[in-house]
């Protein structure tokens, strides 16, 4: 069992800075998900963790003793990858005991931990074969059964689902999570999905080109995301952003306007880097489930068309035009109806809105 403390770690590769000083602790027990766009350093950091990867600064601690200079072996510490690594020419019982073969364990030891190991991710019935015989959900929980067995105080995994067709994307996911219930070890998670992340973490960590946006439960971030960019990044479909004028403001909220909203009150400040005031343009976020369209023009504050219903089964999501030509995604439940060219109103409730400054950086990529 281990808690894992991370104090100001920095990892350049030469002069680039791909960890730009990382503040987290890992609660001992605790299922935290690394999640951020390709090459924001998930994986680099990950490494650290499991000593594959120099610390060029700060601190690295487990259970109070700073691990920066020790060997991955003597981490205690397991990691299972996206490419399992398992070896074709040994059996599933053989790859499973690997690890405690090179450590020289007895054979007495190897059969009751590949044992134990094969009865907690179900497979004792494929002990006997080899991985060119076994499905990809198989191969990955041999490699997962390989990290059982060392019994690590820390579990590190890197998107080690990505390569799994949904459906089993989503059987793993289960079992994953009852491992972490079964086992209550400490377990650090990188992926890219976002059902992975809400579904798994007890915290999630949001990163950004080697910085940390935000780090909260999977709920927190949802609700209340610190900026733009945590806004953009959770929830499906995202969140919708209008570009809107602020035209009055307290210390409580603020009255927000623009070519397709009559003016509404939100009982919140902007957030984000910046400060903002009366007469700035910010982002109004929606989430799609939290608007409710009416072909009723008066009761609702948001004014535009339908231009295409997509039936997903449970939901319903509903594209729309905005009176000012914006697009704004709605999420209905099942079967709602809504024909193309309808013009409808939307209202929300002001208490779900948000409020962001902009962000350059995402302004910028967005329009390439
Ligand atoms: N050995 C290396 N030398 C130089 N740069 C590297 C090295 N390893 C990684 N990088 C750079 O560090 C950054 C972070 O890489 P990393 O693999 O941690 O990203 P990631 O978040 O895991 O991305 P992905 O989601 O695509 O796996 C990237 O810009 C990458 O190009
Ligand atoms: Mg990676």
């Amino acid at each position: 069992m281990a808690q894992v403390v991370l104090k100001n770690l920095k990892k350049s590769f030469g002069t680039v800075d791909v960890i730009k000083g990382v503040d987290l602790t890992i609660e001992d027990g605790e299922f935290v998900v690394f999640v951020g766009p390709s090459g924001c350093g998930k994986s680099t950091l990950l490494r650290m963790i499991a000593g594959l990867e120099d610390i060029s600064s700060g601190t690295l601690s487990i259970n109070g003793q700073v691990v920066n200079d020790l060997q991955p072996k003597d981490r205690k510490i397991a990691m299972v990858f996206q490419s399992y690594a398992i070896f074709p020419h040994m059996t599933v019982r053989e790859n499973v005991a690997f690890g405690l073969t090179i450590a020289g364990a007895s054979k007495a030891e190897k059969d009751a931990k590949v044992n134990e190991a094969a009865r907690i991710l179900q497979m004792e019935h494929l002990m006997e074969r080899r991985p060119s015989q076994l499905s990809g959900g198989q191969r990955q929980r041999v490699a997962i059964g390989r990290a059982i067995v060392r019994e690590p105080s820390v579990f590190l995994f890197d998107e080690p689902l990505s390569n799994l067709d949904a459906a089993l994307r989503m059987d793993m996911r289960m079992e994953i999570g009852k491992l972490h219930h079964d086992l209550s070890a400490t377990m650090v998670y990188v992926t890219h999905d976002q059902v992975e992340a809400m579904t798994l973490a007890d915290k999630i960590v949001v990163l950004r080109s080697g910085s940390v946006m935000q780090i909260g439960s999977p709920m927190d971030l949802y609700h209340n995301p610190a900026n733009l960019f945590v806004a953009g990044f959770l929830g499906a479909p995202s969140m919708n952003f209008l570009d809107v004028t602020i035209t009055e403001m307290d210390d409580t909220g603020c009255t927000v306007r623009n070519g397709a909203l009559d003016p509404v009150r939100i009982p919140s400040l902007p957030k984000g880097d910046t400060a903002a005031k009366v007469g700035d343009t910010v982002k109004l976020g929606l989430r799609p489930q939290y608007l409710i369209p009416s072909i009723d023009p008066a009761s609702g504050t948001l004014h535009g068309k339908v231009i295409l219903t997509e039936r997903l089964g449970s939901e319903t999501v509903v594209d729309l035009a905005l009176t000012d030509g914006t697009k704004l995604i709605v999420a209905l439940p099942e079967d709602a109806q809504f024909e193309r060219g309808r013009e409808v109103s939307l209202s929300f409730g002001p208490a779900r809105a948000h409020l962001f400054t902009p962000d350059p950086e995402l302004q910028a990529s967005a329009k390439h």
